[in-house]
């Protein structure tokens, strides 16, 4: 049998069929229900720590509880999500992490869109008897311009470490301390501003709790906000961004995961995609310099016969070749074509290039 063989199990009694290399969580997302994974993100694998992803499996007529994004499937398995007594366990492990935090309405409020793992699953399994509050976490003061790190709010999963690593592979943070007194910490000074961090902000989107935030998102606002998938208008590599609107105004940009480049940004695509839009500074009509070379503003009509009059008379005097054409990455193909044609068939010269060669 190969690994990718199909195999059937049931999910709270849905029949699914399944490759036999894949693990409980997988058929769990197959079968469209839901776990709360507070500590797996699938870009670096399981980690088996939370155990808030815990089901019951029965398997040849023995009962076990298992951690679905470690647990591997198996022929006839049957896996129970929901049952009273993993309801009551979750609730007791939230009540347990949230006598760690500092977690009030506010934080609720605040993580609507981005961190929103430890929310929902306090929404879904509301966690009441509250265990003694321990000391929370050593406060971080880092005044780097793109990254909030309030660590009242860790949870200690140690995602944003592991994709530090392993995924963006900058090693700028790493666990320092034991227990509750463990901590999230740079070399040398704890700024991430003097660390290997590349501020590709991928801790913030692994953050289940908002422990780590974007300081350029105004999410502490309350106003509806829709999100709206496009590709970050940078470099030629055209990753994947969601830009956040009130309806009026982009207040930011996050992560794209269901682009190719999977919710993988730098530091530009994640902090900066987006803010020019609102930028007094930008260019919105056509300017020309007068006399006293100072730039006024000129119709499209005055653009293009002005354009038209100053190529005509660079190729009459100086040939095709004192013109350079450049294309664009964030144009169809098509377009990208037929400017190459223009250059080459109509001007006559082959300075053409694009930015994706950069
Ligand atoms: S922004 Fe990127 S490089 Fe910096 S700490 Fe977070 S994951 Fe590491
Ligand atoms: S900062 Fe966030 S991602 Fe990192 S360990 Fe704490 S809760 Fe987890
Ligand atoms: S998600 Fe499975 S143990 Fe945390």
């Amino acid at each position: 049998m190969l690994k990718t063989d199909l195999i059937k199990i049931q999910v709270n009694g849905t029949p699914i069929s399944i490759p036999q290399d894949k693990r409980v969580l997988d058929a769990i997302n197959l079968s469209e229900q839901k776990v709360p994974t507070l500590c797996f993100d699938e870009r670096i694998g399981p980690q088996g720590t939370c155990r808030m992803c815990l089901v019951e499996v029965k398997l040849k007529q023995q009962v076990s509880y298992v951690a679905s994004c470690t647990a591997m499937v198996e022929e006839n398995m049957e896996v129970f999500t929901h049952s009273d007594s993993l309801i009551e366990y979750r609730k007791t492990l939230l009540e347990l992490t949230l006598s760690e935090i500092k977690w009030d309405q506010k934080s609720m409020d605040n993580t609507t869109l981005t961190n929103n793992e430890f929310k929902m699953a306090v929404e879904e399994y509301k966690p009441t008897n509250f265990f003694p509050k321990l000391q929370p976490r050593e406060k971080v003061k880092d005044e780097n311009p793109f990254i909030s790190r309030d660590y009242d709010k860790c949870i200690a999963c140690y995602r944003c470490t592991n994709i530090c690593n392993d995924w963006e592979q900058a090693s700028a943070i790493t666990i320092d301390g034991r227990g509750q007194d463990s901590k999230i910490f740079s070399f040398f000074d704890n700024k991430l501003m003097n660390s290997n961090c590349t501020f590709c902000g991928q801790c913030i989107n692994t953050c289940p709790t908002g422990a780590l935030s974007n300081k350029k998102l105004e999410l502490d606002k309350p106003v509806e906000k829709t999100k709206t998938k496009t590709v970050c208008p940078y470099c030629g590599v055209g990753c994947g961004i969601e830009l956040i609107s009130d309806g009026k105004k982009v207040l930011g940009a996050t992560p794209d995961f269901s682009a190719p480049s999977k919710g993988s940004l730098c530091v530009k695509g994640q902090f900066a995609s987006w803010d020019f839009v609102n930028s007094k500074e930008r260019l919105t009509d056509p300017l020309l310099k007068n006399k006293h070379g100072e730039f006024e503003k000129i119709s499209w009509e005055k653009a293009l016969d002005t354009f038209r009059e100053k190529l005509k008379g660079s190729i009459d005097n100086y040939g095709p070749d004192s013109t350079v054409w450049w294309a664009s990455a964030r144009v169809v193909t098509e377009s990208n074509y037929l400017l190459q044609k223009f250059a080459r068939t109509v001007v006559g010269t082959n300075n053409i290039d694009n930015c994706s060669r950069t």
